[in-house]
């Protein structure tokens, strides 16, 4: 297993082209089930969690050919509509083959995620999607098995206790696509990567309106064909290297960028008094003296994405002044904490809030990553610190970001990967 070992200290600057987003993809790869015909997606990262879509498509019976950029996924005679414990417990994302399995064979049966080390992560909204649309459910054996001799449209509130949910939404939308009259969803998920999704049904001939909006409704179909489609740019790794560019007191030119997409981080970053300047596909982020203090409360799109707390927490860490994060969508996604104090942050916890006093300087640590963004905020945290700071379990990184290290090298970091 590797770590990652990083000299602190070192200015970034440069130009870095953003990858393919990693929550757009997955769902997307899983809505090839819903066609027998072929289907070719392009602008695809090279991750664990693409590898691991790659590993459960193929358990179900498609041939995948992943070359560059670009994945095609075709059908074989081999059909199977079981999706092993062991697939979808190494990522919880594949829970979404679920709802075209539905969709397409009328019958399925998917292993039931289970909890992960940022909360409890139920699937309670995506059963109660299912079963409206007409579909019986049992729990079996750690397994969800759904069938449904029709599958009927119906008006949806898909609403919980935090909110809407991504992949959720992403099921049920899929399911709905071969459900018989129309389905409404109401309280959908609005984030780019549900967006992306239904621009990639529609172009396999679903009838799709209102994405993008709580409201979303889709009239049902017998057939979807093959389509072709370019992954939106990934707008976590993007505000990751944002910053990255911030922390080190440096500039960083990010190419490949949908800038529409960083509505609430944007504005955070500006508020800070980050230097921020657009243009057409481009975002330069530059530190223009020292930042001040603020507060996020993270929230469904397009409020503050949870994905980018804990590097969020690093940046506030070294900003003079108390900032203040309240986690509304993961209440117990905090453990960088520790790890970040160990390296001389002052952050306390009360409940869904992180109270951080920034700091002058961190220093380097070794540290370990319990998740995939906590991974990126430790490596913030060291391109800060003075000193050596070695991040170890680094695996978690490797499951969202396309070559993380290596783009920072390009940007001036000094980096290297030892064997832990
Ligand atoms: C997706 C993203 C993940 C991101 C999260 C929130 C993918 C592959 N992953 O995960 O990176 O952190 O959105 O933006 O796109 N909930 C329920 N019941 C459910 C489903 C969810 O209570 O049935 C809760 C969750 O516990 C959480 C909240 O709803 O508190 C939002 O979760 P959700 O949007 O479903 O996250 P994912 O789609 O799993």
């Amino acid at each position: 297993m590797d770590k990652l070992v990083i000299k602190g200290g070192k200015r970034l600057k440069g130009e870095v082209a953003v990858s393919g987003s990693k929550n757009a993809l997955l769902p997307i790869m899983a809505a090839t089930l819903l066609t027998d015909e072929p289907c070719r997606i392009k602008g695809v990262p090279k991750l664990r969690d693409t590898m691991t879509m790659i590993k459960i498509l193929r358990s179900l019976g498609k041939a995948v050919e992943f070359r560059d950029a670009d994945i095609l996924v075709k059908s074989t005679k081999r059909v199977s509509t079981v999706a092993d414990y062991k697939l979808v417990s190494t990522m919880r994302a594949s829970f979404c083959v679920l709802g075209p399995l539905l969709a397409k064979y009328k019958k399925c049966k998917v292993s039931l995620p289970g909890g992960c080390v940022i909360g409890l992560r139920p699937v309670d909204l995506h059963l109660k999607g299912i079963k409206a649309l007409n579909a019986r459910i049992d729990i079996e054996g750690g397994y969800v098995k759904v069938s449904a001799a029709r599958l009927l449209g119906n008006h949806i509130y898909l609403g919980g206790s935090f909110g809407s949910s991504v992949l959720a939404t992403a099921n049920i939308m899929m399911a709905a696509t071969f459900a018989q009259g129309v389905t409404e969803i109401e309280s959908a998920a609005c984030e780019p990567e549900i967006v992306d999704l239904a621009r990639f049904l529609i172009k396999m001939g679903a009838k799709i309106k209102g994405y993008g909006t709580p409201l979303i409704q889709i009239k049902g179909l017998k057939h979807l064909h093959g389509a072709e489609h370019s992954i939106i740019p990934d707008r976590i790794e993007a505000g990751t290297f944002m910053i990255a560019a911030l922390i080190t007191r440096g500039e960083i030119k990010l190419k490949n960028v949908s800038w529409q997409h960083f509505g609430a981080v944007l504005d955070k970053l500006k508020e800070m008094g980050a230097g921020i300047y657009k243009k057409d596909k481009a975002i330069t982020i530059k530190f223009n003296g020292p930042l001040k203090s603020g507060n996020i409360t993270t929230l469904p799109y397009p409020g503050f994405p949870t994905d980018m707390q804990a590097q969020m927490m690093s940046l506030m860490s070294i900003t003079q002044g108390v900032s203040i994060i309240t986690e509304k969508v993961y209440p117990d996604r905090f453990m960088h904490i520790a790890e970040l104090n160990r390296m001389g942050a002052h952050i306390q916890r009360q409940g869904p809030h992180a109270i951080i006093s920034g700091v002058r300087q961190l220093s380097g640590a070794d540290v370990m990553a319990s998740d995939l963004r906590a991974s990126a905020s430790l490596i913030l945290a060291g391109l800060a610190a003075e000193g050596r700071t070695s991040v170890s379990r680094i695996y978690h990184l490797e499951r969202g970001y396309d070559k993380l290290d290596e783009k920072l090298i390009m940007l001036g970091a000094d980096i290297h990967r030892e064997k832990e």
